[in-house]
C-alpha cells in the first residue's frame, strides 16, 4: 500500500497537461488542452485536459480521470506501476509499506531496464552486420524499414558476445533480465546465439524482453525471454506500441499467435496486429485490448491448436467483454497463419476475412454445441449443463440475454427456464458501471455531492444527521464529508478526489459525477444558492419523515407526550419554510 498522503502529494505536484502529452500531442482550446482520444476512434478531437481540474474527461466515449489513471489505462500499467512511473518523473520516491520486498524489485529493475535496451541496440548492429540473418529476413518478405520498426536485431553465434558489450558480464543483473544464463559451474554464457531477435516491449517502450528465432530449421524454434522481474507474459502483447495508431484508426485489434504474424501483417499493411507470446491468452489481455478498441479479433491458425486457443482467449473475454464491444474469431484455412496467408493473399483479402469473422456468442454456440446430440433429451439438457458456468461469468447484460434466447432456441427449454437453471436473474439489471447496488438513488444527495466536490468548502455546513442512510449516494457523501473534514481533499482538483476514492465502494459513484461535472458544470455564482436550496430541501424532506413515524406510530401504539409536543413543533417548522423552488 502506498500512503494515501504520498498520492495526493505526487498529484499535487505533477501536471496533467504534462503527463499526457508524453503520450499524445495536445492542442490548447481556452482553459483545457484537447486532442484525439486515445481510448476510442475519432476524427474530431473530443477528448479534454483540464488543467485547473487536474483531470482528463472524453466527451465522445465518457473516459475519464487523474494522471494517474491516464497512466494505467494508457500504458496498461498497474496502479502501483502508474505511480512509480510518474513518481519517476518528478524525482520522488514512492514510500514503500512492505520495504524490502519492493523497494528491492525496483532497485532490481532499473539496471535490468538499462541492460536491455543496451543488449536490443547490440543485437540490431548485429543484424546489419549478418548477411545471413538480412537475407533470412529478406527471404521472409521483410523489408528493412519493417526489420527497423519492430527493432529485429540478430544475436550472432558463439557463448560469450555480449561479455564484449557488458564488461559487466559477471553481473547478476544479467542473469536475472534472462539474457545470460549461468551454467552448473557458475560459468555463464548467452542465452541467446545465432538467432533472429524479436525485441518485446512494455506500454513505456522499454525492451523486457526478447523472442529469438532461429535461422531456418532447429529446435526450439523460438526461445524467449524467461519471465523477469521486467516480463510478465500473461500481462504483455508482442507488438502493441507498434500498432497503436492503427489500432485507434481501425477500432479494431487483431490477435495473432506468432511474431512473425505480426510483422508480415505489418509489412503487408495491416498495422493493428499484435501477439500473445506463447501463453494463452489472459483476462488482463482482453482488458487491456477492449481499452484500446471497441473491436477485437482473435486469428488463430484453423488446425485443433489452434481452436483450443480461440477456446481459451473465449473464456478469458467473458468477463472483459461489454454490449458495446465485439469479440470476434477468425479461423484461417488449416494450412494457413496469418504470415502465409497474406502473403498469399494480400492484405485486402486478409481484411475481408477479419470482417467476416464469427461473433464471440456463435463460436460459444458451436463450441456448446460440439459432440452433443441435440435430437435427444439427453444432448439438450447437456448443452444447458455446459453453458452454466459461462452464462454466469458473461457480464454483458445484452450479450447474455442474447445467448440465453440462443440457448433456449437450440434446448428447447424456455427463456425463463434457462435463467433460473443456470442462476441468473430473470429481469435484465441495468450496467451500471461499479457502481455500488445499494437502495434507490437519492437525486438530493446526488446533488449535494456534485456541489461539494466542486467546492469542498461547504462540507463543514452540511450536518451529518439530515444525510439519511441506505443510498449509495448518501454513503458516498458521507465519505465524502469525512475527507474534506480530515483534510484529506485539501488540494485542488478532481483528479486529487477520484484517487481518495479509488479502491473503495463510492469509486463508481464519484467517478460518475466528475464525469457529468466536466460536461455540465454549475454556473460558479449559482452554487451557494443551489447549495442553500438543496440543503433545505434534505431538512424539509428529513421533517416529512420524522412526521410520517410520528403519524404512523400514533395509529398504532398512541404517542408520549413529548412525542405529542415533538410533532406539534415538526409541523410548525413544515410549515415555516417553503423550499424555493418545488422538489
Ligand atoms: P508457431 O510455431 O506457429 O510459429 O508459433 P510461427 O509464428 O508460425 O513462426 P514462423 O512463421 O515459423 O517463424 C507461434 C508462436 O508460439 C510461440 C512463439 O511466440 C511463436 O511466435 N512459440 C512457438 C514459442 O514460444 N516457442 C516455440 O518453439 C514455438
Ligand atoms: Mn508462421
Amino acid at each position: 500500500m502506498i500512503p494515501e498522503s504520498f498520492i495526493q502529494e505526487l498529484l499535487a505536484r505533477i501536471d496533467i497537461v504534462d503527463v499526457i502529452e508524453r503520450y499524445l500531442p495536445l492542442k490548447k482550446a481556452g482553459a483545457n488542452y484537447v486532442a484525439c482520444c486515445p481510448f476510442h476512434s475519432e476524427k474530431t478531437p473530443s477528448f479534454s485536459v483540464s488543467p485547473s481540474k487536474q483531470f482528463y474527461h472524453c466527451f465522445g466515449c465518457g473516459a475519464h480521470g487523474s494522471a494517474i489513471g491516464f497512466v494505467m489505462e494508457y500504458s496498461g500499467l498497474g496502479f502501483v506501476e502508474a505511480v512509480e512511473d510518474l513518481a519517476g518523473q518528478i524525482g520522488m520516491q514512492v514510500p514503500q509499506q512492505r520495504p524490502d520486498e519492493r523497494r528491492q524489485k525496483a532497485a532490481e529493475a532499473a539496471p535490468l531496464t538499462e541492460f536491455m535496451a543496451r543488449a536490443a541496440k547490440y543485437y540490431k548492429e548485429q543484424l546489419k552486420a549478418s548477411q545471413k540473418a538480412i537475407d533470412y529476413l529478406k527471404g521472409r518478405g521483410l523489408t528493412g524499414e519493417i526489420a527497423a520498426r519492430f527493432g529485429l536485431g540478430y544475436a550472432p553465434d558463439g557463448w560469450q558476445n555480449l561479455a564484449a558489450v557488458f564488461p559487466e558480464y559477471q553481473n547478476k543483473a544479467l542473469v536475472d533480465c534472462g539474457l545470460v544464463i549461468e551454467g552448473d559451474a557458475g560459468k555463464r554464457y548467452d542465452r541467446f546465439r545465432d538467432r533472429i531477435m524479436f525485441p518485446i516491449l512494455d506500454g513505456r517502450g522499454n525492451v523486457i524482453g526478447f523472442g529469438g528465432r532461429v535461422i531456418g530449421q532447429g529446435e526450439p524454434k523460438y526461445l524467449n525471454s524467461p519471465e523477469t522481474p521486467l516480463f510478465e507474459k500473461g500481462r504483455e502483447l508482442y507488438g502493441l506500441t507498434q500498432a497503436r495508431v492503427a489500432i485507434r484508426d481501425e477500432d479494431c485489434v487483431i490477435v495473432v499467435e506468432g511474431y512473425m504474424d505480426v510483422v508480415a501483417l505489418a509489412q503487408h499493411g495491416v498495422g493493428n496486429a499484435v501477439a500473445t507470446l506463447g501463453t494463452a491468452t489472459t483476462p488482463t489481455h482482453v482488458h487491456k485490448l477492449l481499452r484500446q478498441a471497441d473491436r477485437v479479433i482473435f486469428c488463430f491458425d484453423g488446425d485443433n491448436a489452434g481452436r483450443k486457443a480461440a477456446a481459451r482467449a473465449l473464456e478469458a473475454s467473458l468477463e472483459q467483454v461489454a454490449d458495446n464491444k465485439t469479440v470476434a474469431f477468425l479461423f484461417l484455412p488449416p494450412e494457413d497463419d496469418p504470415d502465409s496467408y497474406v502473403r498469399a493473399h494480400g492484405a485486402d483479402a486478409f481484411r475481408k476475412l477479419a470482417r467476416q469473422a464469427m461473433p464471440m456468442t456463435d463460436f460459444l454456440m458451436q463450441e456448446l454445441k460440439a459432440g452433443k446430440d441435440l435430437a435427444t433429451a439427453e444432448g439438450r439438457s447437456q448443452l444447458v449443463h455446459a453453458a452454466k458456468p459461462l452464462l454466469g461469468r458473461l457480464q454483458a447484460p445484452l450479450l447474455r440475454l442474447q445467448l440465453v434466447k440462443l440457448l433456449a432456441q437450440a434446448s428447447s427449454f424456455s427463456q425463463a427456464e434457462i435463467e433460473s437453471l443456470c442462476g441468473l436473474p430473470a429481469v435484465v439489471r441495468k450496467a451500471a458501471p461499479a457502481r455500488s447496488p445499494r437502495g434507490t438513488p437519492s437525486p438530493i444527495a446526488r446533488k449535494l455531492l456534485r456541489l461539494i466536490v466542486q467546492q469542498p468548502g461547504l462540507a463543514a455546513r452540511l450536518s451529518a444527521d439530515l444525510i439519511p442512510d441506505g443510498h449509495a449516494e448518501t454513503e458516498a457523501l458521507d465519505a465524502l464529508i469525512a475527507a474534506v473534514a480530515e483534510g484529506g481533499l485539501s488540494g485542488e482538483g478532481f483528479g486529487m478526489v477520484l484517487e481518495h476514492f479509488r479502491g473503495t465502494p463510492h469509486e463508481g459513484l464519484i467517478s460518475e459525477i466528475l464525469g457529468e461535472l466536466v460536461e455540465q458544470e454549475f454556473d460558479e455564482e449559482s452554487i451557494e444558492a443551489v447549495f442553500a436550496d438543496t440543503v433545505e430541501r434534505l431538512r424539509q424532506a428529513g421533517i416529512r419523515n420524522e412526521i410520517d413515524a410520528l403519524n404512523a406510530k400514533n395509529k398504532s401504539v398512541g404517542l408520549a407526550p413529548e412525542e405529542v409536543r415533538r410533532l406539534q413543533q415538526l409541523l410548525t417548522q413544515k410549515q415555516a419554510v417553503k423550499p424555493a423552488t418545488p422538489a
